[in-house]
């Protein structure tokens, strides 16, 4: 495999909106970011995602882009944007972007112009149809909306103010790609794909996700825009399976970098029903999807590795412990995931363990898919616990209260009134007592990130699970010719052991460990709850 830059990198996502507001608006901003950006260095990241920044009326905060040319004054300027650019090179970080191409706002000027009907030229970027087929939206109720003036409907696979693109139609694509060349000669370093396996989808036939020609139009893509760029790509693909994922990350396929795959993320979710409806995670499935990956993409393919983002709620809230042993868990699962390769993905405030914001008034539940289901579910006759429940525990709001930076007003995240409510833990959990802390989760990921640019054998050794039938232990190695790494971690609140069958266990050194010292005897490991460690061991 030839060694790409982003083999190496680690990627922090900014949510915009939450992250920091520099005037007052209660809005974070593009000069908020800039201002973060030495903490950023200093966490020792490589590259942010950036979260839309484009014109947007914010139905979907950001997913919904009226001009994919312009930046959302409620963040800034497009020179404001450049000079984020400037400032991150100026640190060594690279920026990609979001790139929201299934869909655009109903505001966007092709949108607009199309519902003069046929006429148009931009009527055939759309999809339309004479009936509603019977299909759902991701957001709840049917994917049709009625255009009286037309007597037709046109397709929505999220809000009904995010009308689909048509991908058949050869000159959408066309402005699709000038777009994606004018960011590229901003100077960006990639791009994040929102949602980009519906792309192919043929509605009539019932498909959406992976559609016959996806990875045609992935291809097209590239030849017309990142091919020779060197960029890092990065697909949003819920509908990825091991059969495909080769398709889209296999080099020699000049596709993407890399995908999120989401196979981990619905473990905790009653099969065939949707995210709201909850059961306990099944650890040993956790375990056995993530080898799964692991040993697939061992030689060909890459990996991305993550926890959290924008749209999933707190990882210590969800399968950590975020009460008595909020640290120590978030430690232990952001050690499993770093130690495996792949390239890791940071969300804000994940690196502090900022935690599910558990509010328990509808109304402070902003988000659209969180207002439409709570509609549907009242409507349905749902009990208003059993929704606030799901809520607390999956909606995507956890995910988007804004930065704690200090214990403050409002987490030093705006001297205004914020847009969305912070989390009233601020006082406790924030940057500016992580920083105080040696011990704190925040000096955890630093150090994880300092070993995977000090040893190779953790960007390109090769993954192997060890003690695979242990209830209470992920375990695996990372080898390559000079090095081996052993990640063990204890995913509960009880001490556990560990099976190693490696003899020489004591031959191996610390990298980072969150707890005071190793255990060994003979060839096994004890461990206290949610205890983790990454150890090395150099061969010669
Ligand atoms: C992706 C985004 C999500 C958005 C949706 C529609 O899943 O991550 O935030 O709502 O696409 O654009
Ligand atoms: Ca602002």
């Amino acid at each position: 495999m030839k060694e790409k830059w982003w083999h190496s990198s680690v990627v922090y996502q900014v949510y915009p909106k939450s992250f920091q507001d520099s005037n007052g608006d209660g809005i974070g901003d593009i000069e908020g970011i800039i201002t973060r950006v030495p903490y950023l260095k200093q966490l020792g990241i490589d590259v942010i995602w950036l979260n839309p920044v484009f014109k947007s009326p914010d139905v979907d905060n950001g997913y919904d882009i009226s001009d994919y040319y312009e930046v959302n004054p409620q963040y800034g300027s497009l020179t404001d944007v450049e000079r984020l650019f400037d400032v991150c090179r100026s640190h060594g970080i690279k920026v990609i972007m979001d790139l929201v191409v299934n869909h655009v706002s109903d505001q966007h000027a092709w949108f607009q112009d199309a519902l003069k009907g046929e006429e148009s030229p931009y009527f055939d970027y759309f999809i339309w149809s004479k009936e509603d087929t019977g299909l759902k939206s991701v957001f709840g109720g049917s994917a049709w909306e009625y255009v009286s003036s037309l007597d037709l409907y046109y397709l929505h696979n999220f809000a009904v103010e995010q009308p689909d693109l048509n991908w058949e139609n050869e000159s959408m694509r066309q402005a699709i790609y000038d777009m994606m060349n004018f960011w590229i000669n901003k100077g960006i370093a990639g791009f994040r794909m929102d949602v980009i396996d519906l792309i192919g989808k043929q509605p009539f036939e019932g498909i959406m996700e992976n559609g016959p020609k996806l990875h045609d139009y992935l291809q097209e893509m590239s030849a017309a825009t990142f091919k020779d760029k060197d960029l890092l790509t990065v697909g949003e693909t819920w509908g990825a399976t091991l059969d495909n994922a080769l398709l889209y990350s296999d080099p020699e396929r000049h596709e993407l970098s890399m995908i999120f795959q989401f196979e981990q993320i619905g473990l905790d979710e009653i099969p065939g029903k949707s995210k709201w409806d909850l059961r306990t995670l099944d650890f040993m499935q956790l375990k056995s999807v993530f080898s799964k990956w692991q040993y697939a993409l061992n030689d060909n393919g890459w990996n991305s590795l993550f926890w959290n983002n924008h749209d999933l709620p707190r990882i210590v809230s969800r399968w950590g412990n975020d009460a008595e042993y909020r640290e120590k868990s978030a430690k232990m699962l952001a050690t499993l995931l770093h130690g495996m390769k792949g390239t890791p993905y940071i969300y804000q405030g994940e690196e502090i363990s900022m935690t599910n914001a558990y509010f328990d008034n509808f109304d402070d539940y902003l988000d659209i898919e969180a207002q439409n289901l709570i509609k549907e579910r009242l409507d349905q006759g749902y009990e208003q616990e059993a929704v606030l429940k799901s809520l607390q525990t999956k909606g995507r709001d956890n995910a988007r209260t804004p930065m704690q930076w200090d214990d403050g007003l409002h987490a030093g995240f705006t001297e205004g009134t914020p847009w969305m409510k912070v989390n009233p833990n601020y006082k406790e959990i924030n940057v500016a007592s992580a920083l105080e802390d040696s011990n704190s989760v925040f000096y955890t990921y630093q150090q994880l990130i300092e070993a995977r640019k000090n040893h190779r054998v953790i960007r390109f050794g090769k993954f192997n699970e060890i003690d695979k039938e242990n209830p209470h232990v992920f375990a695996y190695t990372r080898t390559d010719a000079s090095e081996q790494v052993l990640v063990v971690c204890n995913f509960f609140n009880h001490k556990a052991r560990v099976t190693t069958q490696l003899d020489d266990l004591s031959d191996y050194k610390v990298i980072v460990h969150n707890g005071d010292e190793v255990r060994i005897e003979g060839d096994q490991l004890f461990l206290e709850p949610y205890e983790a460690m990454m150890l090395i061991k150099y061969k010669k």
